[in-house]
């Protein structure tokens, strides 16, 4: 496995393989990686011929009190696992290498922005477009993996790849949970122990509520407030619990047939903000 800090080296590595006649599939990442990341890999592993995993905790996505300085990071444990899944190199820029001296520039999000992470976390996404939009460059790949873990993400980037032509596959992966529901994370190494037990609430949440709309419950305002209620009682604090309509990630008041939901939450534990969400046709 190749491991490069500069672009240069993985520009040279990716042509090496293109030249060659091998597809790139990429996934990229902040570190610190779980079986969700791991899974990520082995599906870009099935879509093309060479995986590439980039490493790299951006700081354009952190806003001015979130937790870049605390968020994990394990390089050399990260490099193991990458290795024994089959990856062939592994990008690992440095703050220099990503964002030069020059930066006069800045993607925005539109409407797509307006609520769910987008809505709690100002300037989240158009970190995330920055960084994602320059590793699309610099890698160049055929097929790029996300995961459903970041629905939000995963949309406004796939809108990113259709309105500035970039021609990648985007490929979702679904969400890897522990034993208990809770969908894995980095930033789950941050819970207490007390914490970790409260923390697969939030799935279970997303779950009953999947339950009453696929019983029939078209508008779930009243079955929302009776489970963001719940889960303050068990001392999870609600960022937002919603329905989200997938075309336009806007709340939705009454459901409609063959439309595509949503189920999405974000909550607090303690210091730690979890995100959840369970993706439905009514
Ligand atoms: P990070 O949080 O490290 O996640 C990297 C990728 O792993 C994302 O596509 C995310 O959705 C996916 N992922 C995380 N947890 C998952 C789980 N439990 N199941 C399935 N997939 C999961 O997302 C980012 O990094 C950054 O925003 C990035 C895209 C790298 C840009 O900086």
């Amino acid at each position: 496995m190749d491991v490069f800090s500069d672009i240069t080296g993985i520009r040279s590595f990716v042509k090496n393989q293109k030249r060659k006649g091998k597809t790139i599939g990429f996934v990229p990442t902040m570190g610190s990686l779980h079986d969700g990341h791991l899974s990520l890999m082995k599906l870009a592993g099935e879509k093309a011929d060479e995986v590439v995993v980039s490493i790299y905790v951006n700081p354009e996505q952190f806003g001015p009190s979130e937790d870049f300085e605390e968020y994990p990071r394990e390089l050399e444990l990260d490099l193991e696992k990458c290795q024994k899944m089959g990856v062939s190199a592994v990008f690992t820029p440095s703050d220099e290498m990503m964002y030069g001296p020059e930066k006069f520039l800045k993607i925005e999000v539109n409407d797509l922005n307006r609520y769910m992470d987008g809505g709690s976390r100002p300037g989240f996404f158009e970190g995330i477009l920055l960084v994602v939009n320059k590793l699309f460059n610099i890698v160049a790949p055929d097929v790029a993996v996300f995961g459903q873990k970041d629905i939000q993400q995963f949309i406004i980037l796939q809108q990113m790849v259709t309105e500035f032509n970039h021609d990648i596959e985007m490929v979702m992966n679904p969400i890897i949970r522990a034993n208990d529901g809770l969908a894995l994370s980095s930033r789950n190494a941050y819970l207490s122990e007390e914490e970790r037990q409260k923390a697969p609430g939030l799935y279970r949440s997303l779950q009953y509520i999947e339950k009453q709309i696929s019983d029939g419950v078209d508008s779930p305002k009243l079955l929302l407030d009776h489970q963001k209620s719940e889960l303050e009682a068990k001392g999870l604090k609600i960022d937002y619990l919603n329905v989200f309509v997938r075309k336009t990630l806007t709340p939705a008041e009454t459901l409609i047939k063959k439309e595509q939901y949503i189920i999405a939450g974000a909550v607090w534990l303690g210091e730690t903000r979890l995100i959840d969400n369970i993706l439905i046709e009514f």
